[in-house]
């Protein structure tokens, strides 16, 4: 007698849409015409675009011609692509305890570290600024790890609230614990460390053997490819970290999924342990990263013609953000944001303000506030500012 089937799934609760990738799509079905689009962190151009680089295309029109074979590569993936970044990204020579492999995005990089973090100590806790990026607490949750928030932004000025940041690294944080920064152009706020600061920052960290775990996914969108690894290589002079990569929006191949982590484990006699342990990992979530994206990449790192010509394109995807960021700066109570960098800035906006914002006028973003500033045409931009009317938006 067949059995009466049982509803296997039934013990499944709906989960909510993400809070940033839920917006393309009623973006998307928006058929309203002039409609805005101020959420999810891509790039656009004046004309609100996202073209492919032509450092990119010129690329990948060289694999085509030159690529042998796609057979798989081991679990680390993209070895020369790795030891292009490891140059890119380290004062050289880089560190013998530095190890890294290839993941999908930055993502990617973040929630293996996160794993590793959780299986050489479980329950870790982990620090995360407030606000952050929406998926950084539930990765922590999710790879094990005790997550905690510590208050980042002073909205009086729009700068790091940097009291607070030395108390916890000072007196809340534990030895051991780990600490999340983001190497520039913060994400929700556009509020940076300076150099100075994370001088004194990595002091702290040293003193008190906390780790810090650096999430990098806006190199270039900042002052510039150097300017933006300035707290990254004082942070590479600590003997441990974690630092996760990505190549989304600086070589504009988001659905690409091209990231990198690297570990400096403290001491060579550590490298196998941490490694085989990431390679272990790794091969259980994904096997092993996709290519084709870390392959342009290291086509285009390890061509000074191709270098030149994305360093060009990313100058001027600078250029365009901080022309809108000027054009922000001018309204009162948004002052803050010309001095501010990258792709994002924090409105002090009410989720019903959002909402009203969206329904009455096609004009979209996140639920927090937050903006994407690479996201609009000037001639968006004060369309936008209009529609907020005089007085009426402040950072927060
Ligand atoms: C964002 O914050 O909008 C980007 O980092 C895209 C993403 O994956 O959320």
């Amino acid at each position: 007698m067949t059995q009466s089937p049982i509803s296997f799934f039934a013990t499944l609760q709906p989960q909510p849409a993400d809070p940033l990738l839920s917006l393309i799509k009623l973006f998307r079905e928006d058929g309203r015409a002039g409609k805005i689009d101020l959420g999810v962190g891509v790039y656009r151009n004046d004309k609100g675009e996202t073209p492919v680089f032509r450092a990119v295309k010129a690329a990948e029109r060289k694999l085509v011609e030159t690529q042998a074979t796609k057979a798989y590569l081991g679990a680390d993936g993209n070895v020369a692509y790795l030891d292009r970044l490891r140059a890119l990204l380290f004062a050289q020579p880089a560190p013998s305890d530095l190890v890294g492999l290839q993941t999908p995005g930055g993502t990617g990089a973040i929630r293996l570290g996160m794993e590793i973090a959780n299986a050489a100590r479980p329950r870790t806790r982990i620090w995360i600024s407030d606000p952050s990026w929406p998926a950084h607490i539930p990765l922590a949750r999710i790879a094990g790890l005790e997550p905690a928030t510590f208050r980042y932004l002073d909205p009086a000025t729009g700068l790091v609230a940097f009291d607070e940041v030395m108390d916890l690294l000072r007196n809340r944080a534990e030895p051991g614990d780990v600490i999340l920064l983001q190497g520039c152009c913060h994400n929700p706020t556009g509020a940076d460390l300076t150099p100075a600061q994370w001088t004194e920052a990595a002091a702290a960290m040293r003193e008190r053997g906390l780790i810090p775990f650096v999430d990098f996914a806006y190199h270039g969108l900042g002052t510039g490819i150097e300017e933006d690894l300035a707290g990254v290589r004082i942070i590479a002079d600590l003997p441990q970290y974690f630092l996760a990569y990505s190549c989304s929006k600086n070589f504009g191949l988001y659905r690409e999924r091209v990231g990198a982590l690297f570990v400096r484990t403290g001491s060579t006699g550590s490298n196998l342990a941490v490694m085989s342990n990431l390679a272990l990992r790794s091969r259980l979530l994904w096997s092993m990263p996709p290519d084709h994206g870390a392959a342009i990449v290291e086509a285009i790192l390890s061509d000074a013609g191709l270098t030149g010509q994305w360093q060009a394109e990313l100058a001027e995807m600078r250029a365009r953000i901080r022309g809108v960021r000027a054009l922000f700066g001018k309204v009162p109570g948004l002052a803050v944001l010309a001095g501010q960098q990258g792709m994002f800035a924090q409105l002090a906006l009410q989720p019903e303000q959002v909402q009203t914002l969206r329904t009455e006028q096609a004009i979209y973003m996140a639920e927090s506030g937050r903006i994407n500033l690479a996201g609009i045409s000037l001639e968006e931009a004060a369309r936008f500012i209009a529609a907020l009317g005089d007085g009426q938006a402040a950072t927060s």
